[in-house]
């Protein structure tokens, strides 16, 4: 059967397949990054940097409507900051699980950049925090130029559902990055199932104190479609130019689309 969305344990619905994912990461939300730099031995940071540089022609362009939607604790949207010009529209950080976003805030925001500049650089890019659910913008049709998601995609309830609300905010000839974790072949993928599927459970267990977030980990991305059925998904929701790039043997990879050009 072709996946149409996330399917926590317990989940019997969409509405409660979403409602667990948000109650899961609000409840990691303090140890969120410290997990995810120690599982990913600090690796997560050169795919948001890399998904960042993708989109370097368009973060250059200061009047760009940018999305970051399952912004989480906004590692992505600081990478992406980073191409962001001296007052630049500042970019829309988007999540429904509002520890994770809080979190964020302090990062992305402008009081956090002035925090971490001691103060000095108050016309830096910044990004405005909406709690949000991706299925639900709350924004106008064909509002933005460029919408980037990093390993939130996977945990939505439905992705035909969230495809289309992409399609539908994005402007005609606007961009979709998705940044997602994938199921590695060959022997890389032999050895990589050993430590995502044994390894990695004992190790978010031991640093978070409970069960089920790592272990939903890896049956979330067995259960994500392949590339291939990802690509035909983004087709039929109205996306062109959709292509796959795998980062670090097919760990992640970052697939891209546009909205065609024309009414
Ligand atoms: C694995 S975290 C990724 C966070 C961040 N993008 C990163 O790369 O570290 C997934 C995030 O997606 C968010 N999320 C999942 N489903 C969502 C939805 N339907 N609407 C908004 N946010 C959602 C979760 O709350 C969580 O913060």
């Amino acid at each position: 059967m072709p996946a149409t969305g996330a399917k926590p344990a317990g989940a019997q619905d969409e509405a409660s397949a979403a409602e667990a994912v948000r109650e899961m990461f609000d409840s990691i939300a303090p140890r969120y990054d410290l997990l995810n730099h120690v599982l990913s031995a600090n690796v997560d940071r050169l795919w948001w940097r890399r998904t960042a540089r993708r989109f370097r022609p368009l973060l250059a362009r200061p009047d760009a409507a940018i999305l970051d939607i399952c912004c989480g604790t906004g590692d992505l949207t600081m990478a992406l900051l980073r191409h962001r010009p001296r007052g630049a529209r500042p970019i829309f950080a988007a999540d429904f699980a509002r520890a994770m976003l809080r979190r964020g805030a302090e990062k992305f925001g402008p009081q956090g950049l002035r925090k971490r500049h001691n103060g000095r650089d108050a016309g830096a890019p910044y990004a405005v925090a909406l709690e949000s659910d991706a299925l639900h913008l709350p924004l106008h049709d064909r509002s933005l130029d460029l919408i980037v998601t990093a390993f939130g995609f996977r945990n939505l309830a439905n992705y035909e559902a969230g495809l289309k609300e992409f399609h539908r905010v994005l402007k005609p000839g606007g961009q979709l990055g998705i940044l997602e974790f994938s199921e590695p072949g060959g022997i890389v993928g032999k050895i990589y199932a050993i430590y995502f599927r044994r390894v990695l459970p004992a190790i978010g267990r031991i640093i978070c104190g409970k069960d089920g977030p790592y272990n939903y980990l890896p049956s979330s991305v067995g259960d994500f479609p392949p590339p291939a059925e990802l690509l035909g998904m983004m087709r039929s929701a109205g996306f062109v130019e959709c292509s796959w790039q795998p980062y670090t043997f097919g760990i992640a990879g970052l697939y891209t689309a546009a909205r065609p050009p024309g009414p």
